[in-house]
């Protein structure tokens, strides 16, 4: 009885989670669902789009945002020349030492350091980000509920004006997808944000489409090497399967049923079991 008595709120509490949880999330809007080159077992990275991402990144996020599990040489990873990766490296200081009198001293970041950190440390970011601190953007994709397409709404999802009966406040924007509405950031991307090298148009949700599948690549850089794998063991179970199939028939294919039951060895036994059935 008391085991009924358990599994029935058991039951009930469980069929009620999905309705608390919607309940939760409802706050924010329906995020937009987006196709993605990296999407499904084939899908790979669009290396011209992260190269375009990086750019995003370096151009506009770096200055707030941290970006601390990538290094400049994983820059050569999507498609940079070692020498462009140089260049973009030095474009950053960092600081080293200490020197021989014992100074830190600063000097260009080189391709085997970390993506340089915009604040020395989290009071600093917060101090000026009003009180709110950019998070590190290295896992963001998988950090977040509804991973990229999150972060393309975030970025295309601001309004100028929050509605009417919105009460935003002091120092923060409306978003239609930040969980509450009210965000510290502003909104980070416009139209023209960065002039693409590569010469692809630069619209807001051109923007947006590319920082996300760089950050998405910065979340999961052996993507491409775990789908390929997944698919030469499924490949191998295939061939394998079909070998032992092939074996199979041919083991058989020298038994036939036949055979088997004019088998004098079979036969003997046969005749030996209806005598002991009928012993008379
Ligand atoms: C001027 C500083 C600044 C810039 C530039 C900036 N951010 Fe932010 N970002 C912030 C701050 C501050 C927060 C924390 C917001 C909060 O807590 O309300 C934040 C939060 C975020 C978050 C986390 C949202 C969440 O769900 O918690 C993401 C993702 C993000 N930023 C992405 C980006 C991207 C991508 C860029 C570049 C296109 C960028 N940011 C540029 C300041 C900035």
């Amino acid at each position: 009885m008391q085991m009924r008595k358990f599994l029935i709120s058991a039951a009930c509490a469980i069929s009620f989670l999905p309705g608390i949880a919607s309940a939760a999330v409802a706050e924010a809007d329906a995020l937009p669902s987006l196709k993605w080159s990296f999407d499904g077992i084939f899908g790979s990275y669009d290396r011209p789009q992260l190269r375009r991402g990086s750019q995003v990144f370096l151009e506009v996020c770096s200055g707030c945002h941290s970006l601390e599990m990538v290094y400049y040489r994983n820059l050569v990873d999507i498609g940079f020349t070692t020498d462009q990766a140089k260049a973009m490296a030095s474009d950053y200081e960092i600081e080293d030492g200490p020197d021989d009198e014992g100074e830190m001293y600063m000097r260009p970041a080189k391709l085997s350091d970390r993506f340089v950190k915009p604040f020395a440390n989290t009071n600093a970011a917060r101090f000026a980000n009003g009180g709110a601190f950019p998070p590190d953007l290295s896992v963001i994709t998988k950090a977040r509920k509804g991973g990229t397409d999150y972060i393309y709404g975030l970025m295309t999802g601001y309004l100028d004006d929050a509605p009417a009966d919105f009460d935003l406040s002091e120092g923060t924007y409306y978003n239609k997808y930040y969980p509450g509405h009210q965000i510290f950031m502003a909104q980070p991307l416009y139209e023209e944000a960065v002039d693409y090298e590569d010469g692809t148009e630069p619209t807001l949700e051109q923007h947006a489409k590319d920082i996300t599948a760089f950050l998405a690549w910065a979340a999961n850089p052996e993507m491409e090497e775990r789908k390929r794998l997944g698919i030469k063991v499924i490949l191998y179970l295939i061939i394998l399967t079909a070998m032992f199939y092939a074996l199979k028939r041919r083991i058989w294919s020298n038994i036939s049923l036949e055979e088997f039951v004019h088998d004098p060895y079979v036969v003997e036994y046969e005749q030996e079991m209806q005598r002991h059935k009928r012993p008379n």
